[in-house]
């Protein structure tokens, strides 16, 4: 049996994982409609790779035998200041969820629930992933300064990442 702390922690993180998808999703709509198809794109990408995130804390939980509880998904925001402020919001975002999931560590621990602490060890790897790809294009977005052909040549760059689904 899951322990009761842990079981809502990680019913939490399903609907923080959502959150996030909805979250680069609405980033996806505001790039796609200042015509950065290839910014647009990878938001998409994000998009489903962070519905896949959900999706595992979800069949985790039905693993486990333990309810999935769905909460409310709160509105994202869907206007930015320029392409940097989106991806400065969206590393903030991503430092968020390393604390979250290194909470459910810390729960997973707690109460001693080893095979809830193996579960999240690839949400650590992945989170340190993510942060990395953030940091990475703010740092181009910096070198760029706004110059129509640094942007031109990212967005082209951006519109080549291909969305991998998850094997499990
Ligand atoms: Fe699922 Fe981007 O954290």
């Amino acid at each position: 049996m899951l322990n009761e702390k842990m079981k809502n922690a990680l019913n939490k993180q399903i609907n923080e994982e959502i959150y996030s998808a909805y979250l680069y999703l609405s980033m996806s709509a505001y790039f796609e409609s200042t015509g950065l198809k290839g910014f647009a794109n990878w938001m998409m990408v994000q998009y489903k790779e962070e519905m896949d995130h959900a999706m595992k804390f979800y069949r985790y939980l039905l693993s486990r035998g333990a309810e999935v509880k769905l909460l409310a998904i709160k509105e994202p925001p869907n206007k930015w200041k320029s392409p940097l402020h989106v991806f400065e919001e969206t590393l903030k975002h991503e430092q968020y969820i390393t604390k979250c999931i290194n909470e459910l560590v810390d729960i997973a621990e707690e109460v001693k629930d080893r095979a809830t602490y193996n579960f999240l060890q690839w949400f650590i790897d992945e989170q340190v992933e993510e942060e990395e790809n953030d940091r990475e294009i703010i740092d181009k977005l910096k070198l760029i300064e706004g110059s129509k052909h640094g942007i031109f040549m990212l967005d082209k760059d951006l519109g080549q990442r291909q969305y991998v689904p998850e094997t499990e």
